[in-house]
């Protein structure tokens, strides 16, 4: 069954509305541990719009779970995860001005500059894995650079308009699930994924994580964080059973 990453991000997004204290991400991060999760992830941005130094710096010892740590290839940010060493960083791309990581890191255009990122963050015992659209070449180009795992975007899929476009963001995704495993790779999903449209996705057999954030945090506002976890966690129990 796959795993279950909860992406806190904008727990702290509520906070920073007002510049204060509350909601605080480090306390969702023990709510969602408590509900099941079997990772926290967080996105430290370079402009710090949600989480910042001081919830990162909390989260390291608190989280008991797996900790997986999103960032750019930024040389500021690289030195704080080899200080903070999460379980595992996640490469992401990242611009100002994008609402949320949009699409993937481009690993085959890029290879030079995030090939040593890796190393040096693999020598500090961290795993990693880049944010990559479902395209062979990018799944490729990942496990030349040296990375344990892929997060496969799954943005075509989660916005997929009929049952046509879905199927065919399945097969793409089951597609570059397969290359990434005969590359060795570990294989998580993310991005756009919801408790309406989990079900297909987590039944494609592969995944070994998925990180949601948004759908989460969204439920929690009415139900709590440990219950809408705890609600997302029963979803993934179901679709391995089917
Ligand atoms: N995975 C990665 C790499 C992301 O950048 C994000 C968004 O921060 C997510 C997963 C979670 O996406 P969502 O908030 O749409 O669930």
């Amino acid at each position: 069954m796959a795993l279950l990453g909860v992406n806190i991000d904008h727990v702290a997004t509520v906070r920073q509305a007002r510049r204060t204290y509350e909601p605080d991400p480090v306390w969702a991060a023990v709510e969602a541990q408590l509900g099941g999760a079997d990772g926290i992830t967080f996105h430290l941005r370079e402009d710090r719009r949600h989480i910042n130094d001081r919830d990162a710096e909390l989260l390291k010892p608190i989280v008991t779970c797996k900790l997986n740590m999103e960032m750019s290839i930024a040389a500021p940010i690289v030195r704080i995860a080899e200080r903070l060493r999460p379980n595992q960083c996640t490469l992401v791309p990242e611009r100002r001005q994008e609402l949320t990581t949009e699409g993937g890191l481009d690993v085959v255009r890029f290879a030079r500059r995030i090939r040593p990122v890796v190393q040096r963050l693999r020598r500090r015992g961290i795993e990693i894995s880049a944010f990559i659209e479902p395209i062979a070449e990018q799944v490729r180009a990942s496990a030349d650079v040296g990375c344990d795992a892929v997060e496969l975007w799954t943005g075509q899929y989660a916005h997929a308009a009929g049952p046509k476009a879905l199927q065919s963001a399945l097969n793409r995704l089951a597609d570059a699930i397969d290359v990434g495993h005969q590359w060795g790779l570990t294989v998580h999903g993310g991005h756009g994924l919801t408790y309406d449209n989990i079900g297909p996705i987590a039944a494609l057999p592969g995944f070994a994580e998925f990180n949601i954030g948004h759908s989460i945090v969204s439920r929690a506002v009415f139900v709590g964080i440990r219950e809408a976890v705890r609600q997302m966690k029963a979803l993934l129990v179901e679709a391995d059973r089917t």
